[in-house]
């Protein structure tokens, strides 16, 4: 490579750093949203079918303590649903809690209606041997 096209490529680097940039800070926070459960709430027999989609179920008997995991994912919808109140109108039944493969939590909607591309929910879930908790921070793209 010359040093006219490594000069080049620098620059087209930078321009696509600078872009990805500007598209995150064009967007406004409208809602944020938080939520705190027991986890024995979520211990002994629960009727997790009606709460829970079937790969959330999964996801959570997967662990070695599902209450810890059923209680933060409920958290991660009670927080979203907080985040969205007064601008979009939710049931929690229409949410889903996903994991990106590192393990991270997103929310999936499981209804068109959040499905709005400029709308982004962003979760984060944190759970002790007693308590779950999870925050919710919604931003639409200007
Ligand atoms: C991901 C991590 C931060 C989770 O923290 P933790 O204290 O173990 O567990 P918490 O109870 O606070 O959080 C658990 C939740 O974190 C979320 N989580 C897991 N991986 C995640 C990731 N990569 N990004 C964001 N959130 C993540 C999940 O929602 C999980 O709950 P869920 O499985 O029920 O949905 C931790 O496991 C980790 O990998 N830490 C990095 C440690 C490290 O690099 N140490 C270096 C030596 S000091």
């Amino acid at each position: 490579m010359t040093e006219v096209n490594e000069r080049e490529a620098d620059l087209l680097r930078v321009g696509r750093w600078l872009q990805s940039w500007s598209a995150q800070l064009s967007s406004e926070v409208c809602g944020i949203g938080v939520d705190l459960e027991e986890v024995v709430r979520w211990e002994g027999p629960l009727r997790l079918e009606a709460l829970f989609t079937p790969a959330e179920r999964r996801y959570c008997e997967g662990k070695a303590r599902p209450a810890r995991h059923y209680a933060g994912l409920w958290c991660a919808k009670e927080a979203a649903f907080k985040a969205l109140s007064g601008k979009i109108t939710v049931n929690l039944r229409e949410l889903e809690v996903v994991h990106t493969a590192d393990g991270a939590p997103k929310i999936k909607f499981l209804t068109p209606v959040g499905n709005v591309k400029p709308l982004q929910l962003h979760i984060s879930i944190t759970h002790t041997s007693t308590l779950a908790a999870a925050v919710a921070l919604y931003t639409h793209q200007l």
